[in-house]
C-alpha cells in the first residue's frame, strides 16, 4: 500500500502526477484554506503533507498526527512551521529555497519602480477619468537610478536585488545580523551599515529579512522616524516585520514619502488604513507568483516529500536532527 499524504492547497496537475507515482494523495483542489482543526483532522491518518505558507504547523497539530513524518512547505519562508516542535517529534520540515530567487528579486524591483514613480496611482487617476492633459508638475516621483538602496537581509534574494541595482547605478547598503565577507561585499558592491545608519542614509529601504520573534516589528514608529522624508519602504519579506499601524501613521503624516507592500500583518486581512492612502502601492503576496516559479516551488516541495518518505534525505531539509 502506498503511503498516504495530504496536499493542503491547490497545486499544478504535474505536481499531483509526480506525487501520485509514490503516494495515495488526498488533495484540496478547491483551494479553500483548511481551519487549524480541519487540517489536523485531515493529517491524522497521513504520513506527509505538502502545505502552503498559510498553513500553521504547531505542537498542538503535531500531537494530533502521530504518523506524520514530513511537512513540505511550498515556499522559502517557513515561519508558519514550528521547526523545534517538528524536530522533537521526529517530523522532517522542508522549504523551497533557490527556485524563486530571481522572480522575487524581479518583483521587488517592480515594486520599487511602481512606488517611486507612482505607477499604480497614475493608473487609478486615468481609470477614474481624472486625466485632463499632461503638465510639468504632474505626479512627480522619486528617481530609482542613482538612488541609495538599503537592503535588510543580503541573502540569496537580497543579492539578486543588489545585482539588479547595479544596472540602475545605485549605491547599495545592507544590514545583516553580521557583515558578510569582503569578497561577497565586493561582488555585490554593497557596504555594511548598522540598522540605524541604513535607515538614515537610504532613499529606498527594502526588507528581505525572514520573520521571527527577533524581526517582529523590526520597523516601527522609531525606525520610520529615522528615515528621510523622501524615502520609500518596500516590504516583500513577511507581514509582521513592519508595524503596519505605525507605517500607516508615517505615510499619512508624510514622515516617509511612500511604501510598496506585498505582505501584511495578519494577511489576508489588510489594515483598512492602507486603503485610503495614495502613497502606498499594495499587492497581495505576489512576489514569487510567476507561472514557472510557482510550478518550480510546488514541484520542489513534491520532490522533498518524495525524498522524505523514500530515502529520508530530502534536499531542502530544515531539521536534519529530525530524521528517524
Ligand atoms: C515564500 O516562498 O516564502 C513566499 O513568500 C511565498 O509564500
Amino acid at each position: 500500500m502506498k503511503p498516504r499524504i495530504l496536499v493542503s492547497r491547490e497545486v499544478f496537475d504535474e505536481t499531483l502526477a509526480l506525487l501520485a507515482e509514490h503516494f495515495d494523495v488526498e488533495s484540496n483542489q478547491t483551494d479553500q484554506r483548511f481551519s487549524a482543526d480541519e487540517l489536523a483532522a485531515r493529517l491524522a491518518d497521513k504520513q506527509a503533507a505538502v502545505i502552503s505558507t498559510s498553513d500553521r504547523i504547531d505542537a498542538a497539530l503535531l500531537d494530533r498526527c502521530p504518523g506524520l513524518k514530513a511537512v513540505c512547505n511550498v515556499g522559502v519562508g517557513y515561519n508558519n512551521i514550528d521547526v523545534p516542535a517538528c524536530t522533537s517529534r521526529g517530523v522532517m520540515a522542508t522549504n523551497t529555497p533557490g527556485v524563486l530567487t530571481d522572480s522575487v528579486a524581479d518583483y521587488t524591483f517592480g515594486l520599487v519602480i511602481a512606488t517611486c514613480r507612482r505607477v499604480t496611482e497614475g493608473e487609478h487617476y486615468l481609470r477614474d477619468g481624472q486625466w485632463k492633459g499632461t503638465y510639468l508638475k504632474q505626479m512627480l516621483g522619486q528617481d530609482v537610478h542613482g538612488a541609495t538602496l538599503g537592503i535588510f537581509g543580503l541573502g540569496r534574494i537580497g543579492q539578486a536585488v543588489a545585482k539588479r541595482a547595479a544596472g540602475f547605478d545605485m549605491n547599495v547598503l545592507y544590514h545583516n545580523r553580521s557583515p558578510l565577507d569582503a569578497a561577497t561585499e565586493k561582488t555585490f558592491n554593497a557596504s555594511y551599515r548598522t540598522k540605524e545608519a541604513l535607515l538614515r542614509e537610504s532613499d529606498i529601504v527594502v526588507l528581505l529579512t525572514p520573520y521571527s520573534a527577533e524581526s517582529h516589528h523590526m520597523i516601527g514608529a522609531a525606525e520610520l522616524a529615522l528615515m528621510k522624508p523622501s524615502a520609500v519602504l518596500i516590504n516583500v519579506a513577511r507581514g509582521g516585520i513592519v508595524d503596519d499601524a505605525a507605517l500607516i501613521e508615517a505615510l499619512k503624516a508624510r514622515r516617509i514619502w511612500a511604501a510598496g507592500m506585498d505582505v501584511y500583518e495578519n494577511e489576508p486581512a489588510l489594515n483598512p488604513g492602507f486603503l485610503g492612502l495614495k502613497n502606498v502601492v499594495l499587492s497581495p503576496h505576489l512576489a514569487s507568483a510567476s507561472e514557472p516559479t510557482r510550478k518550480a516551488m510546488a514541484n520542489t516541495a513534491a520532490r522533498n516529500c518524495i525524498a522524505a518518505l523514500t530515502t529520508g534525505a530530502p534536499p531542502n531539509l530544515l531539521n536534519p536532527e529530525a530524521r528517524r
